[in-house]
């Protein structure tokens, strides 16, 4: 085929396609034969999770070759790089070349075309459309990060082995079908502590790598606590250097460099993610309390703390320096931070008597403004006068959820009995918290943030976010043990609409996707198999 009827051959396909889905949409249901013995999946459905909006096998087979190329187009470097990232992906296991080709003259068949032209702009800027013919895979978006969320689906359709880092026998097979997909939600969140514990830039980025394959989108990194200060602020070096230096029961602290924490934007942002960073205020400063003494009411230095304790101390709110402190450290974080957002913590301040502690929220406010930024804090920073842009991240505390809800604030859902991934998945689990009580697998699941607080509503909901805090996780093997698979819970909840949720079927999903976390050698909580009773 030449290129133009390649190209013609793709819009007549999606032209028809469309029709077809026309006459479909309404009719179609999640059929409920039984599978194994879980009730009501469909044995065609795609065993992907986010499960997609719409998604219709058609009956044949696609089968990937060593002649399969991965056809982009526009050829602007950002859909290369796409084309290139999907390359990576799928090379090492099936042993292709895979060549990203621009331009279209190539006859052969069983190749992948990723194209922004001609898409339908209802797509918005994450969805897409993935039609899988017997002879050609066709992902089309609106933006190139629409693309890139359909790959993660793509890599998800083929065998679990193509996860695989070495060579593995195929073949590599897709039912073919037709998939039509965007998010619930815009704010689809993960975020990981590293004060309590300190990880490596890579443990950051293979952590990153695994929340892109679920269409998370935004990497909030929780990045000074009581027990250490991990980003280098060149105006006040010791926070780092020595409020750095510790972690909790005295293991070993570490920090990013301003490079460092750049490296992690960039990995982050190649996968269409932003990353949010905090820094944790007025309470949970201990680490900055014992670097620097001008920052106690007292003047004097605090001691490095490596307990497990919160709430206990403050930033000294009516002195001068504490803003002139907090003034460098925003303008230095804003600066290496190209995402619309900082957060700025406000949660536990248990020292401070309530109007200082909104005084110091309004002023903090200010000052995030002053550096071009959104400001983001846990629910506790409703109780202040907040300016409308800011968002409230609710946690445990309706009444202050509500409060900002009137104020016309908006919120993120981080509710914790149902999304706190430290908490422990029921008595017998060594790791992890208990305080929010024992979360498993159903229970991550089966909540909707639209419903959980009366009077909260998806207007004023503007995603989700699932924290893994670390007091009690050392390695990023005991993160992975917490949060997988209960964060995939959370990115199936703040992408795939509430009508199509169901958690037996889910729960067969998930089952598919323990597959490829064992090839991909993760550390997660298993289910039991109920497909093998
Ligand atoms: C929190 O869990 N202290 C926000």
């Amino acid at each position: 085929m030449t290129s133009k009827k390649i190209r013609a051959a793709v819009r007549v396909s999606i032209l028809f396609i469309t029709a077809f889905l026309f006459v479909q949409c309404g009719t179609s249901k999640i059929s409920s034969s039984i599978s194994g013995v879980i009730q009501n999946v469909n044995p065609d459905e795609a065993k992907v999770i986010p499960l997609p909006v719409y998604d219709k096998p058609t009956g044949n087979t696609f089968t990937l070759t060593s002649t399969s190329k991965i056809y982009v187009e526009p050829a602007t470097d950002e859909i290369i790089n796409i084309g290139n990232y999907l390359k990576e992906k799928l090379s090492a296991s099936t042993g292709y070349p895979l060549s990203v080709v621009t331009a279209i003259k190539d006859s052969s068949l069983e190749n992948i075309l990723l194209t922004t032209e001609n898409a339908d702009s209802s797509l918005g800027d994450e969805g897409y459309k993935l039609i899988i013919s017997k002879d050609l895979i066709t992902l089309q978006a609106y933006k190139p990060a629409g693309l890139f969320r359909g790959i993660q689906t793509l890599r998800q359709l083929f065998p679990v082995s193509i996860e695989s880092a070495s060579k593995m026998p195929g073949p590599w097979e897709i039912a073919t079908r037709i998939i039509i997909d965007h998010p619930r939600y815009k704010w689809r969140g993960a975020m990981l502590d590293v004060a309590r514990h300190f990880f490596s830039v890579s443990d950051v980025e293979k952590y990153i790598d695994l929340l892109a394959y679920y269409k998370i989108n935004i990497f909030h990194i929780h990045l000074s606590d009581d027990q250490g200060w991990r980003i280098m602020i060149n105006s006040w070096p010791n926070l780092a250097k020595y409020g750095g230096s510790t972690s909790i029961d005295g293991d070993a602290g570490g920090y990013y460099t301003q490079k460092d924490f750049s490296d992690i934007v960039a990995y982050a942002k190649a996968r269409y993610m932003t990353v949010v960073p905090e820094i944790d205020m007025p309470s949970h400063t201990n680490a900055a309390l014992a670097s620097y003494a001008e920052l106690n009411c007292d003047g004097k230095a605090r001691s490095l703390y490596t307990g497990d304790d919160v709430g206990f101390c403050s930033l000294c709110v009516d002195s001068p320096e504490t803003y002139n402190f907090l003034d460098d450290v925003i303008k230095e974080l804003a600066a290496i931070t190209p995402g619309p957002y900082i957060h700025v913590g406000g949660d536990e301040a248990k020292t401070l008597p309530i109007p200082k502690y909104d005084y110091f929220v309004e002023k903090v406010e200010k000052i995030v403004h002053k550096y071009g930024k959104q400001m983001i804090g846990w629910e506790e920073i409703s109780n202040a006068d907040l300016t409308p842009g800011t968002i409230s991240q609710f946690w445990v505390n309706d009444s202050l959820a509500l409060k900002a809800v009137k104020d016309g604030i908006k919120l993120i859902m981080s509710p914790a009995p149902k999304i706190y991934l430290d908490m422990k998945y029921d008595a017998s689990t060594k790791l992890g918290q208990d305080w929010a009580g024992y979360i498993n697998v159903k229970t991550s699941y089966d909540w909707d943030p639209a419903e959980l607080v009366k009077g909260i509503t998806d207007k004023n909901i503007i995603g989700v976010e699932a924290p893994v805090w670390t007091e009690t996780l050392k390695t990023l093997s005991d993160v992975e043990y917490m949060a997988f698979p209960r964060i995939v819970c959370s990115a199936e909840i703040g992408w795939t609409p509430a009508a199509k949720k169901n958690w037996n079927d889910f729960e067969y999903r998930l089952l598919v996707q323990q597959e490829r976390w064992d090839v991909m050698k993760i550390n997660y909580y298993k289910i039991p198999d109920k497909r093998l009773n």
